[in-house]
């Protein structure tokens, strides 16, 4: 405990002595709860002082926003991190791929894990879905534990997400109707009646409509991912996580699926996790940011800052990944922040 707030003093020392940067994203910042980083987060300075690893922010006062009577109204349920992973270790065959890692999504907003191939991002999939379980450490969703749970629970648990694959995992033989439908027929048996409906609303949202009958060998790979986007809304989860969304598309499509990500989120109120190695992907839809290497985290922070990170780790991916961050102010202007999709949110549960 006393080695916990050590933890969480350091990093409110950090967020409170370094002063917001200038532009849309300070506005954007300032919105945001005040214990979020306004620089990066050294995670390797933070074990070494004898915490395993940041999680949870303490969470403070409702953040002021335009929705502040909402949020406090929705407080409780919306306040809880929808995800929670805790000092999760998974080796193969003696080997270490994720090494005591440690994460939270808070509701609303979209959290972007980077890192280079091999890191350990789709192991860390793998144990969040739970399709395998860690060696050690625990895997929250909606506060439910699912390392302890048998295969019934772990699949009621599992409904609260659902990943948009990187292949889309479409099935080449059934039309775009049928995909989206596959989950409610199969995993949820809902009754052919309500299929219908609830596979068109989803359709209709992401104008797909037009599409309904087409076969995936049919479709652009922007129009796949819209598929793959309504597959995965269609059981209603409360976070959506996309692995490698735009890898494999061309940079004019893979730009709207960053725009699809962020549209995704404002309209149906998801909470998005997105691991990529696309620092495109990563300026335009990420709230904040963390750095997976060698299957443990590096570092966490701001992409605005990105570029003048104090972390070296940081510093060397993002120079390596060639994007100009010029870019980053103009592309990121418009989004909403992660305290009023939040809002939003709470006040439709209500
Ligand atoms: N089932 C497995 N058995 C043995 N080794 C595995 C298994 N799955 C992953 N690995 C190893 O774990 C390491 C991390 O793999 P992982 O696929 O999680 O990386 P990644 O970050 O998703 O990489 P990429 O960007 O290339 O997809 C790699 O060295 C990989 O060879
Ligand atoms: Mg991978």
């Amino acid at each position: 405990m006393v080695v916990e707030a050590t933890a969480v003093e350091q990093r409110r020392e950090e967020t409170q002595r370094v002063r917001p940067i200038i532009g849309p994203g300070a506005r954007r910042h300032a919105a945001m709860s005040s214990t979020k980083p306004w620089r990066w987060i050294d995670l390797d300075l933070v074990r070494s002082r004898g915490y395993p690893q940041t999680l949870r922010p303490i969470t403070g006062p409702p953040a002021k926003s335009p929705h502040g009577a909402a949020l406090a109204r929705s407080k409780g349920m919306a306040e809880q991190p929808v995800l929670v992973v805790r000092d999760v270790v998974k080796t193969y065959a003696g080997m270490v791929v994720l090494d005591h890692v440690s994460l939270y999504v808070e509701r609303g907003e979209t959290l972007v894990i980077v890192g280079g191939s091999g890191a350990g991002k789709s192991t860390l999939i793998r144990q969040i879905v739970g399709i395998e379980r860690p060696d050690s450490g625990t895997v929250s969703i909606a506060g439910i534990d699912i390392a302890s749970l048998g295969e019934v629970a772990l699949l009621q648990a599992r409904r609260h997400l659902a990943v948009v694959f990187q292949n889309n995992a479409l099935l080449d033989s059934l039309s775009v109707f049928d995909n989206v439908a596959f989950p409610l027929r199969e995993e949820l048996n809902v009754s052919e009646r309500d299929v219908e409906p609830r596979v068109m609303a989803k359709l209709d949202a992401l104008g797909l409509a037009d599409a309904r009958e087409k076969l995936p060998g049919e479709l652009s790979g922007g129009m796949a991912k819209r598929v793959a986007v309504a597959r995965a809304l269609v059981v209603e989860p409360e976070l959506l996580i996309y692995d490698e969304p735009t890898t494999g598309l061309d940079p004019k499509t893979a730009r709207k699926v960053d725009h699809l990500i962020d549209e995704t989120r404002d309209r149906f109120l998801v909470t998005s996790m997105v691991i990529t190695h696309d620092m495109a992907t990563a300026y335009e839809v990420a709230d904040r940011v963390m750095l997976l290497e060698h299957g443990r985290f590096v570092g966490e922070g701001p992409t605005e800052l990105f570029f003048s990170s104090n972390v070296e780790a940081i510093r060397s991916f993002s120079e390596a990944s060639g994007f100009d961050p010029h870019k980053l102010e103009l592309a990121r202007a418009h989004r909403k922040t992660a305290a009023e999709i939040r809002a939003a949110w709470g006040s439709r549960r209500r």
